[in-house]
């Protein structure tokens, strides 16, 4: 088999690849380890900034996200009995986030592309990327069993932290960045129409939790937990109990109903660099990883996959490198700015109990300063909303 780009991995970044690829009149394979019906199931993120928006709608795969998605002007803060709102648009020049779960990003793209005709196979796990430091790489997976090889010109390397590109790179040249956190999110689908307008981001001496949502019928609900937190000592009743209480504020209720999803999400902060080496190119989770308080896993994702098709069609259309030697750079000065919003965030709002209480005293001030300080929650915004460069 032979294709331009070998993309590895139909997760957000490789399925928007393919159709961004499609749409310049450039070919490519995409390979999924997974079957479809898995890759449509999994529960994740949900809350997209508006060049999300904007890439899915340039992809022309943004039409049930335009009827369903719910966009959102700003969030809730709450801690110690009080909730104070930050109005995104009016501190950010008019910009705004939308929410629309990633299950169904990855539904929408599915569709689009195999309605297209592309060459996306599912139980199909790629084992080896061999010659991406010469002109011609080739990718070995299985297929029903059998070994094949696809030969192409670039490897996308869209497959997750877990996936077989990043230590396709030598170690020589990979150099790795990592924070680990005393916690993890125990995440809840809930058929229950949410209790709030905007999403509510909690801090209590029990711990984070988060209010999001799904659509006008379904509530998504987070909870910090012991990172070695085991879904079988939730049962829904604690589950509730704990968001009741972590979420409350006087003359205001929680409404309840029946939990559809549950899981349990590590949390780390993750960069590897370079994001790519000779003919390969890693895009989303397997180049960085953040911890998921302030959203940026997935908005992260499809930034470098835009870009990473901008630089394919620059090189197609006329043999130009510029965009390719420079995709790295290019995408890593975002995923650090991602990177520590991601982290300040996770620390403002989860309560460490191996902090000291001068640690534990200092973060209520910070919280309190973000709540108070309009250069503050200016700050907050701009960062939440998707920072963007002047020049
Ligand atoms: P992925 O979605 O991980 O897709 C990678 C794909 O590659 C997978 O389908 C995998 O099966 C495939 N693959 C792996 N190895 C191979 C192989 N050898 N051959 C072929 N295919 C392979 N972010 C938030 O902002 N908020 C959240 O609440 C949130 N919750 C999360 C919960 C979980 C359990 C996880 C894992 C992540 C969560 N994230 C969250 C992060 C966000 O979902 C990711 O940033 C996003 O999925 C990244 O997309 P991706 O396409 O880079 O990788
Ligand atoms: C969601 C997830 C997040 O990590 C976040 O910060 C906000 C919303 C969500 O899944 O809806």
């Amino acid at each position: 088999m032979r294709t331009r780009v070998a993309i590895i991995g139909a997760g957000p970044a490789g399925l928007l690849l393919s159709q961004l690829l499609h749409n310049r009149g450039i070919d490519s394979v995409l390979l999924e380890a997974r079957g479809r019906e898995y890759c449509e199931q999994r529960q994740r993120a949900g809350m997209l900034e508006q060049a999300t928006v904007d890439v899915l709608r340039e992809a022309g795969a943004a039409d049930r996200l335009e009827r369903e998605g719910l966009v959102h002007h700003g969030i809730h803060l709450r801690f110690a009995g009080e909730n104070r709102h930050i109005d995104f648009p009016s501190r950010t020049g008019g910009r705004s986030v939308t929410v629309y779960g990633q299950t169904e990003i990855v539904k929408d793209l599915i569709a689009k592309r195999l309605d297209e005709g592309a060459r996306l196979y599912f139980d199909a796990p790629v084992t080896a990327i061999e010659g991406i430091d010469g002109d011609a790489p080739r990718v070995r997976f299985v297929r029903d069993g059998v070994e094949e090889t696809l030969d192409c010109d670039f490897v996308a390397g869209c497959d997750g932290f877990h996936g077989v590109s990043r230590p396709a790179i030598p170690a020589d040249v990979l150099r790795t960045y990592e924070r680990t956190y005393p916690f993890a999110w125990l995440g809840v689908l809930a058929d229950v129409a949410p209790s709030t307008d905007d999403l509510i981001y909690a801090y209590s001496e029990r711990g984070f939790a988060l209010h999001s949502m799904r659509s006008a019928r379904v509530s998504r609900l987070y909870l910090q937990v012991d990172p070695d937190a085991d879904l079988a000592d939730w049962p829904d009743e604690r589950i509730w109990a704990e968001l009741r209480e972590r979420l409350a504020l006087p003359g205001w209720t929680l409404d309840e109903g029946p939990i559809s999803d549950r899981g349990i999400t590590p949390m780390r902060s993750f960069v590897a660099e370079p994001m790519s080496f000779g003919r390969l190119f890693l895009a989303g989770d397997a180049a960085h990883i953040v911890p998921p308080t302030g959203a940026k896993g997935l908005n992260l994702a499809m930034a470098d996959v835009r870009v990473l098709a901008d630089a394919f069609g620059r090189w197609f259309e006329s043999g130009a490198r510029e965009g390719l030697d420079a995709y790295s750079e290019t995408c890593l000065r975002r995923v650090w700015r991602a990177e520590h919003f991601s982290y300040w965030m996770t620390t403002l709002l989860h309560h460490d109990s191996g902090a000291s209480a001068f640690d534990r005293r200092a973060q209520v001030a910070h919280l309190r300063y973000v709540a108070d300080s309009a250069a503050a929650m200016d700050s907050l915004a701009e960062n939440y909303v998707g920072y963007t460069w002047a020049q």
